[in-house]
């Protein structure tokens, strides 16, 4: 089944990610990110890429060194790497996969197609598009930073200061929040017209959508955080960063869901929501080979139940922990609720999801806030790793979830200056196995995954 190739950054990334963070360990940490919560509405003008290429702006060939590096542009189009492919993607559209996922939908030409154009070019509307705009650029510039035409002129200029600009419409995209929400739209799903990839659209042959926030983020850089970057704007850092996309993707799932209708076609719900490998598994007439599935502790719901995809709950789980103890022991509850109403009523599923969602809130909320220490990043990963958490890994989607946030805790200690990196690179081959055991769905088994990740554990004893 082609469509169950899974994102090409955990089929291909084995080895670190460089994140361009350049020795902020002191200064991270100290922005506390408790702004903007729901997404900016942005109402600037979408000018266009070309607007943003001038080669004394943002399409220079090489790093300027000061303030930007200048070569945006240049990194935004790398054909050679995953930075390069925003730009790429509507020329997707016009090419045979997905032309193939159109002519079984039925939707005419894919690269004119609203069930497309919402994630593979600017989603901005008709009413917002200047006169340079085209959607062949595919997500450009703006999708990301917001129409420009409040602050083009101004954000090079001396009062161009980053209040300013965002006051003027571009989005605090050094905000993990708001980081979040912009990215979750396409790499999720949203309630915007043609921002979602239905059941339908993947069974047409679409690739599934696997989401890490800070990992994909550190796959697209542009940006050096360097020590003008932080006085500018402040920084995040890795783990609040991560933490905050796990807590915001389980708020927009469960938002999504618990929509009137839940969206739903026809008889069933929308099947998106759900473990894919929970229905799309092989049936086995010989007894001994059975069960197939196995009892997950998260999740007490009845044999034959398609279960929510708790990918991203399951690491939520493992960082509430670290933080807020009680936060934590409600959204637990809130978690296991869910999952039984999920087994027992429609109606109440939704209400159930609407407190879950709060619940994640509130987290994302306190992660917001919160100053991870090196401590409690290696009690996160820990977490993540064994104990009660590791015993969640019963389905495809959660454990590749717990190898990219293993990936993700390990830079963040070393970006920090919080692990040496001579130590990191020691665990990183039992990283690399347990990348191998999440690289084919079709080939996942639980049991051999968790052995994988026991060993990565194991191996990261040594930073304690
Ligand atoms: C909710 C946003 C969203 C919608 C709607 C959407 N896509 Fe995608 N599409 C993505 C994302 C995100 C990826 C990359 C997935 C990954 O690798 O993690 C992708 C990947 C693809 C790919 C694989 C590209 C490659 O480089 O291999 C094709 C083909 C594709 N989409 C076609 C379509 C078509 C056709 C439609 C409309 C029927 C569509 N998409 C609708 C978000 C979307
Ligand atoms: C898929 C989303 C996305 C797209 C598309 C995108 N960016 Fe970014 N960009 C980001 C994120 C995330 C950051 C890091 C957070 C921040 O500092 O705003 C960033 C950072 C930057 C920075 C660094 C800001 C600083 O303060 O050091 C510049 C400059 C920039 N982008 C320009 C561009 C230009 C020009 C384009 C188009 C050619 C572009 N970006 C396309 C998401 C995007
Ligand atoms: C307007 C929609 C849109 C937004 C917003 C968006 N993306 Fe994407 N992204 C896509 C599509 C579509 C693809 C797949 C393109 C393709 O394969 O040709 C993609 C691909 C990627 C990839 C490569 C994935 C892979 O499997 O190779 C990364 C990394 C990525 N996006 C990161 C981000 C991050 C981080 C953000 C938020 C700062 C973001 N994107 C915001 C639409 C979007
Ligand atoms: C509740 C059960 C259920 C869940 C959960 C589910 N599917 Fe399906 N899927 C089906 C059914 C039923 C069909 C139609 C099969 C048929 O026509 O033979 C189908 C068809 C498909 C097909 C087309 C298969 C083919 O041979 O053409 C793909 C691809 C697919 N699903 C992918 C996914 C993905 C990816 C997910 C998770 C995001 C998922 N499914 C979740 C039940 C499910």
């Amino acid at each position: 089944m082609g469509a169950a190739r899974t994102s090409r950054v955990i089929g291909a990334l084995c080895a670190t990610v460089a994140v361009a963070v350049c020795a902020v360990g002191v200064l991270a940490g100290r922005t506390a990110f408790a702004q903007a919560e729901r997404p900016v509405v942005s109402r600037g003008v979408h000018e266009g890429v070309a607007s943003c290429a001038d080669s004394s702006c943002h399409s220079r060939q090489v790093d300027s060194g000061v303030v930007v590096r200048q070569n945006e542009l240049i990194t935004w189009q790398d054909p050679s790497s995953p930075a390069g492919v925003h730009s790429r993607a509507w020329r997707v559209l016009t090419q045979p996969r997905a032309q193939a996922i159109a002519r079984k939908m039925g939707i005419g030409p894919a690269e004119d197609a609203k069930e497309c154009l919402g994630c593979h070019a600017d989603p901005a509307p008709a009413n917002l598009r200047g006169a340079k705009f085209r959607v062949e650029d595919g997500v450009g510039c703006e999708a990301c930073h917001g129409g420009s035409s409040g602050w083009l002129a101004s954000h090079r200029t001396v009062s161009g200061t980053h209040a300013n600009n965002v006051a003027n419409g571009m989005r605090a995209l050094e905000n993990p929040k708001v980081r979040a929400n912009v990215c979750l739209d396409c790499h999720f799903g949203s309630s915007k017209p043609g921002q979602f990839v239905t059941h339908r659209i993947m069974a047409a042959g679409h690739p599934r959508v696997s989401f890490e926030l800070d990992l994909f983020s550190s796959l697209l850089q542009h940006w050096d955080v360097d020590a003008d970057y932080v006085k500018r704007k402040g920084y995040a850092g890795g783990v609040r960063t991560w933490a905050v996309g796990q807590a915001m993707a389980v708020d927009r799932a469960l938002t999504l869901y618990s929509e009137p209708g839940g969206r739903g076609q026809g008889a069933f719900p929308e099947l998106y929501f759900f473990d894919c490998h929970s229905c799309h598994r092989e049936i086995q007439d010989d007894p001994k080979a059975r069960p197939t599935w196995e009892a997950n502790p998260g999740r007490p719901i009845p044999a034959g139940q398609p279960p929510f995809n708790d990918e991203n709950m399951i690491m939520l789980a493992a960082a509430a922990q670290a933080v807020s103890p009680s936060l934590a022991a409600r959204f637990e509850a809130d978690s296991r609720a869910f999952h039984v109403a999920m087994a027992r009523d429609r109606n109440e599923s939704m209400r159930a999801a609407g407190r879950l969602a709060a619940s994640a809130r509130a987290l994302s909320d306190a992660f917001a806030r919160h100053d991870f220490s090196r401590r409690e990043t290696l009690a996160i990963l820990d977490a993540v790793l064994t104990g009660e958490i590791s015993k969640r890994y019963t389905d495809y989607a959660g454990s590749a979830q717990a190898v990219m946030a293993a990936d993700t805790l390990l830079n963040a200690l070393v970006s920090s200056g919080q692990a040496d990196r001579g130590a990191v690179a020691r665990i990183r081959p039992t990283l690399t196995a347990a990348y191998a055991q999440v690289r084919d769905p079709n080939a996942y088994r639980p049991g051999a995954f968790r052995t994988s990740l026991a060993q990565v554990a194991q191996a990261a004893r040594s930073l304690r």
